[in-house]
């Protein structure tokens, strides 16, 4: 492989205008802009020097035989088709989340990379995010024992503009689902991670719809029971207006409590913990004790990732087979939307 790996863009929308600026900044070099919207791929090919080659049609990039990857930023049910014709030409492949629409597309993916002997990671960008590695280890340190309930809730307004520029996630085939299926499976993996532990079974709701365009959930919970007996509750919301949700920014909460103490975050930088082990008291006193980490930018840190695993061969973080699972936690808390009863997941 010549040095500067060489990256296909497919769909230059939200993330592949971010993914692009990724692989820019770790030393790739996006050759193909590809997108339906011929407008979508000349915008980022113009972003970056205006040396990509545009195409509205993914299997002229796979044709070249000078690319070395290709970066899958569509909707969601096409994922899958499109990764598969890419790991028979012999390419890399790192892929939005989630993974694909459905359980067969999402194993399709990964017996073809397997055949192929090629890459297949998954974007999961929050699987990078700082804070929450320093959550896992605090965690795993037995700062607050055996953790025995976990929250998490994801506030969003879901703008006019959001669906203008989007209108494929007004659709609940092509976004498979709403938002338990855009937050969730981020939610879900940054849970198993923080845990170490994995879902054994889930419950979940919807609440009446207040997006009427869009035809998946805007507001769901989900109740759910680990492996290893603490549970978690998931609050998920498109329209969960505020002040600061109203002028755009997300606001992701988690909460863990454990038999000596707990663990919370609010802002992306700052951990609140307290521990009734004597080595967190000061002297005889129990405090809050605040820890921050420093925000980075989880696209660069996971597009740098998928080009150490290409040059190394290294299994990713995010690879398709991990990240299979929060599909199927997903797709299990629709099921149980839909029949009102718990799922078990094997
Ligand atoms: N990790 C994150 O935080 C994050 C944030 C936003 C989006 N995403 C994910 O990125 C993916 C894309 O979402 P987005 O927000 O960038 O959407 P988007 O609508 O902004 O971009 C998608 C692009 O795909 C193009 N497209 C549609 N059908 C196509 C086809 N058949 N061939 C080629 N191009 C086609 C559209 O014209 C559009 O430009 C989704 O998987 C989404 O979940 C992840």
């Amino acid at each position: 492989m010549d040095t500067r790996l060489q990256v296909a863009i497919i769909g230059c929308g939200w993330a592949g205008i971010r993914h692009a600026q990724g692989f820019a900044r770790c030393g790739a070099e996006v050759t193909w802009a590809v997108d339906v919207s011929h407008a979508q791929a000349a915008a980022l090919s113009a972003a970056f020097n205006g040396t990509a080659r545009i195409t509205n049609d993914f299997r002229h990039a796979l044709a070249d035989p000078a690319l070395d990857a290709v970066d899958i930023c569509l909707p969601h049910d096409l994922h899958g088709n499109v990764a598969v014709a890419a790991a028979d030409a012999g390419k890399h492949i790192l892929c939005e989340k989630p993974i694909a629409a459905t359980l067969p597309e999402a194993d399709a993916m990964i017996a073809a990379a397997d055949q192929a002997g090629v890459v297949l990671m998954i974007a999961e960008n929050e699987r990078f995010l700082p804070l929450s590695h320093k959550i896992r280890d605090l965690v795993r340190e037995g700062v607050i024992g055996k953790p025995a309930l976990l929250q998490m809730t994801r506030e969003c307004y879901l703008t006019r503009s959001f669906v203008e520029e989007r209108p494929w996630f007004l659709d609940a085939k092509a976004a498979a689902g709403g938002m338990m299926t855009a937050g969730g499976v981020h939610d879900f993996e940054t849970a198993r991670m923080v845990l170490g532990d994995d879902v054994a079974s889930i419950y979940s709701l919807a609440a009446p719809q207040r997006f009427l365009e869009l035809e998946g959930d805007d507001t769901s919970a989900a109740l759910v029971r680990f492996r290893g007996g603490a549970i978690g509750t998931f609050v998920l919301s498109f329209v969960m207006k505020s002040l600061v949700t109203a002028a755009g920014p997300e606001i992701h909460t988690i909460r863990i409590d454990g038999e000596l103490g707990s663990i919370a975050a609010r802002d992306g930088r700052t951990i609140r913990v307290f521990s009734e082990r004597d080595d967190w008291r000061v002297g005889d006193r129990l405090i809050h004790h605040e820890i921050y980490v420093p925000e980075q930018d989880t696209f660069s840190l996971e597009i740098e990732h998928f080009i150490q695993c290409v040059r190394t061969g290294a299994e990713p973080l995010t690879s398709g087979r991990s990240q299979r699972r929060p599909l199927e936690i997903v797709l299990a808390a629709y099921r149980s939307m839909e029949t009102g009863q718990p799922v078990m997941l094997a």
